[in-house]
């Protein structure tokens, strides 16, 4: 079986394989890798516990990988292009060996800081290389990575270094995003008051702010390199992984609770999301690849970092943001390096696209070959937009469907291998057994029919756990449905076969391709002094594609509403992160509950979207006139 799918019939035939023997398929696609030892045995699982394991007893390290074993044939070629926030900043390229060297020194600082194999070290940092350099430095002695998103508040970053009990933190002094600069540190020390297992900070320096730095903890990056260089600790031997050995923590929002940390494994995620990232994107070698994700979330992981560098191309990492100086930045950035593949979201080609056609006319757009959407359904106009006047009609759009804890792309075309349709995920890459499932179990057959999105047989790049409770990771992704994975989402299946989601069938929205849990809102909303009750909810929104709304009961009528509003979206920010602020808040007197006292969603959700005629039946209500105020008293 070929590595490289080039036909629709070799997919045909690929993916049959991987249905009846995928241990014989899975084995063959990891012959292309560099292993220590090979595995025993390619598969062993049962989704009960859950316990899955890929490659057992197969020992690598994931950045011999990515880094070693291209540098005898490609050690010259760009690795990384690195795109600075201001345009009139030089760029930086980094070679494989260049980036090579770097892991290592770095590594060598970790080494040297005490970090050991399996310790987990939080990154909270800008888009520049040594954000990359930090994660596969983590990688190359071991230790576990937990990227948390630059956007996260103090108490969040808080509340995944205690959860995943961290011994170091990597930050800059702050980053660059538009026009404005985020001070990471300063986070950072808000958030270590409350983390005692944190020994030491390594700080990079890129905005030169004014930061604290506490002596004995406190440690700034240069300092570091320049003490293992006089030590003479330039080469790093990769450490020895176990296939099944932690790669690194992600932490993502579910219905419940607070977000969980998804946990990835070495082998399966690197086999999965190198096979993946070669054949979704179709890439070919002196390519160059931008994906416009931040590192922060999984498509950063699978598809600038671990994907890319293990296939040996060129990943072009970009600080900034789409709309900044102005809304033709990306295209700027294609004309720039030749981009030959672009991988981006929904709500930026929303966002662009409403900006007008006068920031695409003039660019040279013409080395695009391929272009991808990741994190949100597409919605039909933007499809339309990104297919005429950025693909100019020649570029197949891969519209790739997959989440924090597959590691990888489960649903999408294969770039000119798979016929596509607009808004259609189109159908499962080798190794993914996608079933429709009614809300009873029952499996859906044939075409042409819709309903919850499972997944029936495991893929390498699934995760194992969630980090410290494996018991949540049962209950949330494997109890619903018995010897299933639960997706979360709702997803029709037409005539042809082919796979469309239509979004989440849960209690997580999805904000600007960022997924939020609603739970995680209403009780920051809750921890506003003045709060009696709340209940957040998703509408539809333009650009983002659902905005937030919250109903909030108050305990006292507000003084100035507006004011009390502002309040309540700061609360939310210093709880979560600005990504969560409610887009609309709306004071009521009462919320909509059963006699039971649960909240009915359903018609929070129809208000909020302006549908007030499929409100429903009511009657069950304990306090039907309840809906009656709120909606009347709708903004
Ligand atoms: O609802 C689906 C949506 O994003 C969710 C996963 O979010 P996250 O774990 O943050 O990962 C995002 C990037 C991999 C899914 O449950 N989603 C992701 N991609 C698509 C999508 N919805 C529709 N079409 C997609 N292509």
């Amino acid at each position: 079986m070929n590595f490289n799918i080039a036909s629709f019939e070799e997919y045909k035939l690929a993916y049959q394989k991987s249905v009846e023997q995928p241990e014989e398929f899975w084995a063959e696609i990891a012959e292309n890798f560099t292993w220590r030892k090979k595995w025993d045995k390619v598969l062993d699982w049962d989704f009960k516990g859950p316990n899955i394991e890929w490659f057992k007893g197969a020992k690598l390290n994931i950045t011999e990988n990515c880094l070693d074993r291209h540098l005898a044939d490609r050690g010259d070629q760009p690795a990384i292009i690195w795109e600075p926030n201001d345009p009139s900043e030089h760029h930086r390229i980094l070679t494989y060996k260049q980036l090579h060297q770097k892991v290592c020194l770095f590594a060598n600082v970790l080494k040297n800081n005490g970090v050991k194999k399996g310790d987990r070290v939080c990154i909270y940092m800008p888009m520049i290389p040594e954000l990359a350099i930090a994660v596969l430095a983590c990688a190359r002695i071991g230790a576990i990575h937990s990227v948390v998103f630059g956007g996260f508040s103090a108490q969040s970053i808080a509340d995944r270094i205690k959860d995943a009990q961290c011994e170091m933190v990597i930050t800059a002094d702050g980053g660059f995003r538009g026009t404005k600069d985020i001070p990471l540190k300063n986070v950072i020390d808000d958030a270590l008051v409350q983390c005692p297992s944190v020994k030491t900070v390594i700080v990079l320096t890129r905005t030169r702010t004014p930061i604290s730095m506490i002596k004995g903890r406190d440690k700034w990056w240069q300092d570091e390199i320049n003490k293992v260089e006089t030590l003479g600790l330039i080469d790093c031997e990769p450490e020895e992984m176990d296939a099944e050995d932690e790669l690194f923590v992600l932490y993502t929002s579910g219905s419940t609770g607070k977000p969980k940390g998804v946990v990835h494994t070495t082998a399966g995620y690197m086999v999965y999301a190198a096979y993946t990232f070669q054949n979704v994107f179709q890439y070919q070698p002196k390519d160059v690849y931008f994906c416009t994700a931040d590192i922060g979330w999984i498509t950063g992981h699978s598809y600038i970092i671990y994907g890319p560098l293990a296939q040996g191309a060129t990943t072009l990492m970009f600080e900034g943001v789409p709309t900044y100086p102005d809304a033709g930045r990306f295209w700027d950035i294609v004309d720039k390096f030749k981009v030959n593949v672009l991988y981006t979201a929904p709500t930026a080609i929303r966002s662009l696209m409403q900006s007008g056609l006068d920031y695409v006319k003039d660019k040279d757009l013409s080395s695009l070959k391929v272009l991808g959407s990741v994190g949100e359904p597409i919605n039909e106009e933007a499809w339309h937009w990104y297919n005429d006047h950025i693909g100019k009609g020649k570029c197949p759009i891969v519209d790739t469907w997959w989440q924090t804890e597959n590691g990888g792309i489960l649903i999408s075309p294969i770039a000119n291998v798979t016929p596509t349709k607009p808004c259609y995920a189109t159908l499962p890459l080798p190794g993914v057994q996608p079933v429709l499932v009614d809300e009873n179990g029952k499996v859906i057959e044939g075409n042409g029919v819709s309903g919850n999105l499972c997944i029936k047989f495991p893929w390498p790049g699934m995760l194992r756990t969630t980090y410290g409770d494996h018991e949540r990771c049962r209950q949330t992704y494997f109890s619903t449905y018995e010897n299933m994975y639960f997706t979360g989402d709702g997803c029709l299946r037409d005539e042809d076969g082919y796979y469309r989601i239509t979004g989440r069938v849960d209690d997580v929205i999805n904000v600007s391709g960022h997924r939020i849990g609603t739970a995680e809102v209403e009780n920051a909303i809750n921890m506003f002094t003045d709060v009696v009750e709340s209940a957040v909810v998703g509408y539809p929104h333009e650009i983002k594609g659902q905005g937030i709304y919250a109903y909030v009961i108050l305990n006292k009528e507000s003084e100035d509403e507006e004011l009390t509003r502002k309040d309540i979206a700061m609360t939310v920010s210093r709880i979560i992160g600005a990504i969560a602020r409610p887009d609309k808040i709306q004071f009521v007197k009462g919320l909509p509950k059963t006699r039971s006292g649960k909240i009915m969603r359903r018609i929070l959700r129809k208000i909020a979207e302006g549908d007030m005629g499929s409100v429903g039946d009511t009657s069950t209500l304990l306090d039907p006139t309840v809906v009656d105020e709120i909606i009347t008293g709708k903004l």
